[in-house]
Protein backbone atom coordinates (compact mmCIF):
# COMPACT_ATOMS: atom_id res chain seq x y z
CA UNK A 1 0.00 0.00 0.00
CA UNK A 2 1.40 3.30 -1.04
CA UNK A 3 0.23 5.19 1.95
CA UNK A 4 1.14 8.78 0.57
CA UNK A 5 -0.81 8.88 -2.52
CA UNK A 6 -3.87 7.31 -0.32
CA UNK A 7 -3.75 10.70 1.86
CA UNK A 8 -2.80 12.80 -1.55
CA UNK A 9 -6.43 10.97 -3.16
CA UNK A 10 -8.19 11.58 0.56
CA UNK A 11 -6.97 15.27 0.12
CA UNK A 12 -8.62 15.39 -3.16
CA UNK A 13 -12.27 14.15 -2.22
CA UNK A 14 -11.89 16.62 0.48
CA UNK A 15 -11.59 19.49 -2.55
CA UNK A 16 -13.78 17.72 -4.39
CA UNK A 17 -16.47 17.53 -0.93
CA UNK A 18 -15.32 21.34 -0.75
CA UNK A 19 -16.46 22.30 -3.67
CA UNK A 20 -20.05 20.72 -3.93
CA UNK A 21 -20.50 22.14 -0.54
CA UNK A 22 -19.13 25.83 -2.18
CA UNK A 23 -21.74 25.20 -5.15
CA UNK A 24 -24.90 24.02 -2.64
CA UNK A 25 -24.07 27.13 -0.07
CA UNK A 26 -24.51 29.55 -2.87
CA UNK A 27 -27.18 28.04 -5.10
CA UNK A 28 -29.45 27.96 -1.51
CA UNK A 29 -28.63 31.90 -1.35
CA UNK A 30 -30.63 32.54 -4.50
CA UNK A 31 -34.47 32.73 -5.01
CA UNK A 32 -35.09 29.34 -6.15
CA UNK A 33 -37.72 26.83 -5.46
CA UNK A 34 -38.02 24.32 -2.61
CA UNK A 35 -38.14 21.47 -5.23
CA UNK A 36 -34.81 23.05 -7.46
CA UNK A 37 -32.67 23.31 -4.16
CA UNK A 38 -34.12 19.47 -2.92
CA UNK A 39 -32.58 18.51 -6.57
CA UNK A 40 -29.45 19.86 -6.32
CA UNK A 41 -28.94 19.16 -2.37
CA UNK A 42 -29.20 15.40 -3.94
CA UNK A 43 -27.23 15.77 -7.03
CA UNK A 44 -24.86 16.72 -4.52
CA UNK A 45 -25.37 13.40 -2.29
CA UNK A 46 -25.02 11.07 -4.87
CA UNK A 47 -21.58 12.98 -6.64
CA UNK A 48 -20.09 13.59 -2.62
CA UNK A 49 -20.76 9.54 -2.06
CA UNK A 50 -19.36 8.07 -6.02
CA UNK A 51 -17.03 10.49 -6.66
CA UNK A 52 -14.82 8.88 -3.54
CA UNK A 53 -15.15 5.31 -5.12
CA UNK A 54 -14.92 6.40 -8.93
CA UNK A 55 -11.52 7.90 -7.73
CA UNK A 56 -10.09 5.15 -5.48
CA UNK A 57 -11.39 2.44 -7.94
CA UNK A 58 -9.80 3.90 -11.52
CA UNK A 59 -6.72 5.61 -10.22
CA UNK A 60 -6.17 3.76 -6.58
CA UNK A 61 -6.72 -0.16 -7.49
CA UNK A 62 -7.03 -0.15 -11.56
CA UNK A 63 -5.54 2.14 -13.94
CA UNK A 64 -2.40 3.54 -12.72
CA UNK A 65 -2.72 1.87 -9.56
CA UNK A 66 -1.84 4.65 -7.31
CA UNK A 67 -1.97 2.77 -4.04
CA UNK A 68 0.10 0.14 -4.92
CA UNK A 69 3.25 0.67 -7.06
CA UNK A 70 1.66 3.93 -9.96
CA UNK A 71 3.28 7.01 -10.63
CA UNK A 72 0.76 10.48 -11.06
CA UNK A 73 2.39 11.08 -13.93
CA UNK A 74 1.04 8.09 -15.54
CA UNK A 75 -2.47 9.26 -15.40
CA UNK A 76 -4.10 10.68 -18.41
CA UNK A 77 -5.14 14.30 -19.37
CA UNK A 78 -8.75 14.10 -18.15
CA UNK A 79 -7.90 12.94 -14.83
CA UNK A 80 -5.01 15.45 -14.36
CA UNK A 81 -7.85 18.20 -15.24
CA UNK A 82 -9.66 16.90 -12.79
CA UNK A 83 -7.20 16.44 -9.94
CA UNK A 84 -6.22 20.56 -10.68
CA UNK A 85 -9.84 21.35 -10.33
CA UNK A 86 -9.86 18.91 -6.80
CA UNK A 87 -6.64 20.94 -6.04
CA UNK A 88 -9.04 23.97 -5.93
CA UNK A 89 -11.48 23.28 -3.40
CA UNK A 90 -8.60 21.93 -0.66
CA UNK A 91 -6.99 25.33 -1.64
CA UNK A 92 -10.55 26.80 -0.71
CA UNK A 93 -10.79 24.49 2.17
CA UNK A 94 -7.83 25.58 4.03
CA UNK A 95 -8.38 29.02 3.45
CA UNK A 96 -11.79 28.86 4.98
CA UNK A 97 -10.49 26.54 7.94
CA UNK A 98 -7.80 29.30 8.81
CA UNK A 99 -10.77 31.80 8.56
CA UNK A 100 -12.64 29.93 11.05
CA UNK A 101 -9.65 29.71 13.39
CA UNK A 102 -7.86 33.42 13.26
CA UNK A 103 -11.36 35.19 12.77
CA UNK A 104 -10.29 37.99 15.49
CA UNK A 105 -13.37 38.96 17.66
CA UNK A 106 -14.03 42.40 15.71
CA UNK A 107 -13.39 45.61 17.97
CA UNK A 108 -17.01 46.67 17.73
CA UNK A 109 -18.21 43.86 20.43
CA UNK A 110 -16.97 45.49 23.87
CA UNK A 111 -18.12 42.21 25.57
CA UNK A 112 -20.16 39.22 25.09
CA UNK A 113 -22.11 36.65 27.95
CA UNK A 114 -24.27 33.79 27.10
CA UNK A 115 -26.23 31.60 29.51
CA UNK A 116 -27.90 27.89 28.20
CA UNK A 117 -30.53 26.71 29.37
CA UNK A 118 -31.91 23.23 28.62
CA UNK A 119 -35.39 23.33 27.49
CA UNK A 120 -35.56 19.39 26.83
CA UNK A 121 -34.60 18.80 30.23
CA UNK A 122 -37.48 21.87 32.04
CA UNK A 123 -40.23 19.94 29.93
CA UNK A 124 -39.13 16.74 31.05
CA UNK A 125 -38.72 15.06 27.64
CA UNK A 126 -38.72 15.95 24.03
CA UNK A 127 -41.07 18.22 22.14
CA UNK A 128 -40.68 16.19 19.36
CA UNK A 129 -43.86 16.11 16.95
CA UNK A 130 -45.40 15.42 13.79
CA UNK A 131 -43.88 16.82 10.49
CA UNK A 132 -40.81 16.60 8.41
CA UNK A 133 -37.51 15.51 9.20
CA UNK A 134 -38.39 14.21 12.26
CA UNK A 135 -36.35 11.67 12.76
CA UNK A 136 -33.09 13.95 12.71
CA UNK A 137 -34.84 15.74 15.79
CA UNK A 138 -34.77 13.00 17.49
CA UNK A 139 -31.15 12.07 17.06
CA UNK A 140 -28.88 12.21 20.37
CA UNK A 141 -26.39 15.48 21.23
CA UNK A 142 -29.11 17.48 19.24
CA UNK A 143 -28.68 20.65 21.03
CA UNK A 144 -31.85 21.79 18.83
CA UNK A 145 -33.96 21.77 22.58
CA UNK A 146 -31.43 24.03 24.76
CA UNK A 147 -31.36 27.92 23.97
CA UNK A 148 -28.72 30.48 24.44
CA UNK A 149 -29.55 33.69 25.73
CA UNK A 150 -26.28 35.67 24.68
CA UNK A 151 -25.71 39.13 25.87
CA UNK A 152 -23.64 41.40 23.51
CA UNK A 153 -21.92 45.41 24.23
CA UNK A 154 -21.59 46.80 20.63
CA UNK A 155 -19.70 50.31 20.34
CA UNK A 156 -21.30 51.80 17.33
CA UNK A 157 -19.48 55.43 16.09
CA UNK A 158 -22.80 57.23 15.45
CA UNK A 159 -25.20 56.13 18.25
CA UNK A 160 -26.25 59.44 19.79
CA UNK A 161 -24.98 59.82 23.24
CA UNK A 162 -28.36 59.95 24.91
CA UNK A 163 -28.73 56.30 23.77
CA UNK A 164 -26.00 54.46 25.69
CA UNK A 165 -27.27 51.49 27.13
CA UNK A 166 -30.24 50.89 24.33
CA UNK A 167 -31.12 47.37 24.40
CA UNK A 168 -32.47 45.32 21.35
CA UNK A 169 -33.37 41.88 21.38
CA UNK A 170 -32.91 40.01 17.81
CA UNK A 171 -34.64 37.31 17.41
CA UNK A 172 -34.13 34.92 14.41
CA UNK A 173 -35.02 31.93 11.91
CA UNK A 174 -38.02 30.69 14.59
CA UNK A 175 -39.07 28.14 11.59
CA UNK A 176 -42.29 27.15 13.22
CA UNK A 177 -43.39 23.72 12.15
CA UNK A 178 -44.69 20.95 13.75
CA UNK A 179 -41.84 18.71 13.88
CA UNK A 180 -40.85 20.96 17.16
CA UNK A 181 -43.41 21.24 19.59
CA UNK A 182 -45.12 24.34 20.32
CA UNK A 183 -44.43 23.69 24.02
CA UNK A 184 -40.83 24.56 22.89
CA UNK A 185 -41.33 28.02 21.32
CA UNK A 186 -43.60 28.84 24.53
CA UNK A 187 -40.73 28.15 26.79
CA UNK A 188 -38.42 30.00 24.47
CA UNK A 189 -40.73 32.82 24.51
CA UNK A 190 -40.81 32.69 28.52
CA UNK A 191 -37.11 33.28 28.53
CA UNK A 192 -37.32 35.72 26.38
CA UNK A 193 -40.02 38.11 27.75
CA UNK A 194 -37.97 37.83 30.92
CA UNK A 195 -35.25 40.28 28.98
CA UNK A 196 -35.75 43.33 29.39
CA UNK A 197 -35.38 45.84 26.04
CA UNK A 198 -36.16 48.81 24.44
CA UNK A 199 -36.90 47.40 20.91
CA UNK A 200 -37.57 43.62 19.97
CA UNK A 201 -36.68 42.66 16.11
CA UNK A 202 -37.15 39.40 14.46
CA UNK A 203 -35.32 38.80 11.25
CA UNK A 204 -37.02 36.34 9.08
CA UNK A 205 -37.91 32.88 8.84
CA UNK A 206 -40.70 32.38 11.00
CA UNK A 207 -43.17 29.72 9.61
CA UNK A 208 -42.53 26.25 7.76
CA UNK A 209 -46.19 25.31 8.04
CA UNK A 210 -49.04 27.68 7.71
CA UNK A 211 -50.93 25.47 10.35
CA UNK A 212 -48.70 27.38 13.54
CA UNK A 213 -50.01 30.91 12.45
CA UNK A 214 -52.42 29.65 15.53
CA UNK A 215 -49.19 29.44 17.92
CA UNK A 216 -48.32 33.57 17.18
CA UNK A 217 -50.50 33.94 19.90
CA UNK A 218 -48.52 32.29 22.00
CA UNK A 219 -45.68 32.66 21.38
CA UNK A 220 -43.93 36.30 19.46
CA UNK A 221 -47.50 37.87 20.19
CA UNK A 222 -47.19 38.49 23.83
CA UNK A 223 -43.89 40.09 23.41
CA UNK A 224 -43.46 43.65 24.20
CA UNK A 225 -41.01 46.61 24.27
CA UNK A 226 -41.14 50.38 25.00
CA UNK A 227 -40.24 51.52 21.32
CA UNK A 228 -41.72 48.83 19.59
CA UNK A 229 -41.26 45.24 17.75
CA UNK A 230 -40.29 45.05 13.94
CA UNK A 231 -40.11 42.25 11.80
CA UNK A 232 -39.02 41.39 8.23
CA UNK A 233 -39.52 38.06 6.59
CA UNK A 234 -37.26 34.99 5.00
CA UNK A 235 -37.11 32.74 2.34
CA UNK A 236 -39.07 30.42 4.02
CA UNK A 237 -41.86 32.77 4.47
CA UNK A 238 -41.57 33.54 0.57
CA UNK A 239 -42.15 29.68 -0.18
CA UNK A 240 -45.81 30.01 2.12
CA UNK A 241 -47.96 32.37 2.24
CA UNK A 242 -46.14 35.15 3.20
CA UNK A 243 -49.01 38.07 3.09
CA UNK A 244 -51.08 35.95 5.47
CA UNK A 245 -48.02 35.74 7.95
CA UNK A 246 -47.35 39.34 7.53
CA UNK A 247 -50.91 39.45 8.39
CA UNK A 248 -51.05 37.59 11.45
CA UNK A 249 -47.92 38.73 12.84
CA UNK A 250 -49.11 42.53 12.45
CA UNK A 251 -52.41 41.84 14.10
CA UNK A 252 -50.51 41.18 16.71
CA UNK A 253 -48.88 44.56 17.52
CA UNK A 254 -45.79 43.66 15.10
CA UNK A 255 -44.56 46.43 12.86
CA UNK A 256 -43.55 45.32 9.32
CA UNK A 257 -40.58 47.09 7.74
CA UNK A 258 -40.12 44.62 4.79
CA UNK A 259 -38.86 46.44 1.69
CA UNK A 260 -40.02 49.46 4.09
CA UNK A 261 -38.82 52.31 6.11
CA UNK A 262 -40.16 53.39 9.88
CA UNK A 263 -38.85 56.10 11.42
CA UNK A 264 -38.92 56.47 15.69
CA UNK A 265 -37.92 59.56 17.60
CA UNK A 266 -36.68 58.46 21.11
CA UNK A 267 -34.57 60.86 23.76
CA UNK A 268 -34.31 63.17 21.54
CA UNK A 269 -33.19 61.85 18.32
CA UNK A 270 -34.50 59.56 15.16
CA UNK A 271 -33.91 56.12 14.28
CA UNK A 272 -34.87 54.72 11.34
CA UNK A 273 -35.62 51.25 11.02
CA UNK A 274 -35.54 49.81 7.84
CA UNK A 275 -36.33 46.13 6.14
CA UNK A 276 -34.59 44.29 3.31
CA UNK A 277 -35.96 40.74 2.39
CA UNK A 278 -34.70 40.83 -1.20
CA UNK A 279 -33.56 38.61 -3.26
CA UNK A 280 -36.89 36.92 -1.90
CA UNK A 281 -39.69 39.40 -1.24
CA UNK A 282 -40.15 43.06 -2.96
CA UNK A 283 -37.19 45.56 -3.20
CA UNK A 284 -34.69 47.32 -1.61
CA UNK A 285 -35.64 49.78 1.38
CA UNK A 286 -35.03 53.38 0.24
CA UNK A 287 -32.86 54.65 3.22
CA UNK A 288 -31.49 57.73 0.93
CA UNK A 289 -34.21 59.33 3.06
CA UNK A 290 -32.60 59.14 6.21
CA UNK A 291 -30.58 62.48 7.45
CA UNK A 292 -27.31 63.13 8.45
CA UNK A 293 -27.78 62.52 11.64
CA UNK A 294 -30.79 59.66 11.55
CA UNK A 295 -29.17 56.50 12.90
CA UNK A 296 -29.64 53.82 10.54
CA UNK A 297 -30.81 49.86 12.18
CA UNK A 298 -31.02 47.72 8.85
CA UNK A 299 -32.84 44.12 9.39
CA UNK A 300 -31.67 42.30 6.80
CA UNK A 301 -32.51 38.45 6.78
CA UNK A 302 -29.54 37.43 4.57
CA UNK A 303 -25.88 39.07 5.53
CA UNK A 304 -25.14 39.01 1.88
CA UNK A 305 -26.59 42.56 2.22
CA UNK A 306 -23.67 43.39 4.31
CA UNK A 307 -21.73 45.40 1.45
CA UNK A 308 -24.83 47.41 0.26
CA UNK A 309 -25.44 47.83 4.01
CA UNK A 310 -21.92 50.31 4.30
CA UNK A 311 -22.48 51.54 1.14
CA UNK A 312 -26.04 52.91 2.66
CA UNK A 313 -24.13 54.28 5.67
CA UNK A 314 -26.27 51.75 8.03
CA UNK A 315 -24.99 52.26 11.57
CA UNK A 316 -26.32 48.49 12.44
CA UNK A 317 -27.27 45.48 10.50
CA UNK A 318 -29.21 42.59 12.15
CA UNK A 319 -29.55 39.12 9.75
CA UNK A 320 -30.19 35.66 10.24
CA UNK A 321 -30.47 33.19 7.61
CA UNK A 322 -27.53 31.15 8.41
CA UNK A 323 -28.27 29.16 11.36
CA UNK A 324 -24.72 29.41 12.32
CA UNK A 325 -24.54 26.15 9.85
CA UNK A 326 -26.07 24.13 12.53
CA UNK A 327 -23.35 21.99 12.76
CA UNK A 328 -19.83 23.20 13.20
CA UNK A 329 -17.01 20.67 12.78
CA UNK A 330 -14.29 20.45 15.33
CA UNK A 331 -11.40 22.38 13.22
CA UNK A 332 -13.21 23.29 10.21
CA UNK A 333 -16.13 25.09 11.72
CA UNK A 334 -19.64 25.38 10.08
CA UNK A 335 -19.86 23.50 6.61
CA UNK A 336 -23.60 24.30 5.11
CA UNK A 337 -24.47 28.00 4.74
CA UNK A 338 -26.63 29.62 2.35
CA UNK A 339 -25.07 32.33 1.18
CA UNK A 340 -22.89 33.54 -1.63
CA UNK A 341 -20.07 34.19 0.95
CA UNK A 342 -20.56 31.09 1.93
CA UNK A 343 -19.74 29.93 5.73
CA UNK A 344 -18.05 33.79 6.04
CA UNK A 345 -21.25 35.28 7.89
CA UNK A 346 -22.76 32.17 9.23
CA UNK A 347 -23.13 33.57 12.67
CA UNK A 348 -21.43 36.19 14.73
CA UNK A 349 -20.54 40.18 14.69
CA UNK A 350 -18.75 41.72 11.84
CA UNK A 351 -17.96 45.40 11.67
CA UNK A 352 -16.63 47.49 8.62
CA UNK A 353 -15.97 51.28 8.98
CA UNK A 354 -19.07 52.38 10.78
CA UNK A 355 -21.07 49.26 10.12
CA UNK A 356 -21.63 46.79 12.40
CA UNK A 357 -23.56 43.78 11.48
CA UNK A 358 -24.90 41.08 13.84
CA UNK A 359 -25.82 37.71 12.72
CA UNK A 360 -28.15 35.56 14.56
CA UNK A 361 -27.81 31.79 14.39
CA UNK A 362 -31.67 31.65 14.95
CA UNK A 363 -33.68 29.64 17.03
CA UNK A 364 -35.00 26.45 14.45
CA UNK A 365 -34.71 25.23 10.98
CA UNK A 366 -36.44 22.94 9.01
CA UNK A 367 -34.09 20.48 9.59
CA UNK A 368 -34.43 20.38 13.28
CA UNK A 369 -30.55 19.29 14.13
CA UNK A 370 -27.75 21.15 15.75
CA UNK A 371 -24.32 20.17 16.77
CA UNK A 372 -22.27 22.44 18.27
CA UNK A 373 -24.24 25.23 17.41
CA UNK A 374 -26.94 26.32 20.13
CA UNK A 375 -30.22 28.12 18.91
CA UNK A 376 -29.73 31.71 20.18
CA UNK A 377 -31.85 35.06 20.75
CA UNK A 378 -29.32 37.71 21.58
CA UNK A 379 -29.75 41.15 23.86
CA UNK A 380 -27.74 44.01 22.31
CA UNK A 381 -26.54 46.76 24.45
CA UNK A 382 -25.61 49.64 22.46
CA UNK A 383 -22.68 51.94 23.34
CA UNK A 384 -20.90 54.57 21.81
CA UNK A 385 -17.89 54.03 20.18
CA UNK A 386 -15.82 57.12 21.00
CA UNK A 387 -12.33 55.76 19.69
FE1 LIG B 1 -33.82 30.21 8.30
Amino acid sequence: MNWWNLFLSVLLIAGHTQLWVAFVNRVHALPMPHAVLKHVRHLHDVALISFPIVLLWCLGVSGPRLLTYGRWSDLSSGWIAVIAVCSLGVAGLVISTLRHQWRPSPRAVLSERAEVFDIESQLGRRPVGEGPYRSLATLPWNEQFTLELSEKRLALPRLPRAWEGLTILHLSDWHLMPTIERCFFEEVTDYVSAQSADLIVFTGDLIDDMACVEWFPHTLGILDAPLGRYFILGNHDWEQEADVIRECLSSHGWQSVGSDVRTIEHAGHRMMIAGDETPWLGDRPDIQGATETDFRLLLAHTPDHFGWARRQGVDLMLSGHNHGGQVVLPIFGPVYSPSTNGVRYAAGTFAKEQTVMHVSRGLAGRHPLRWRCRPEVTRLILERDTA
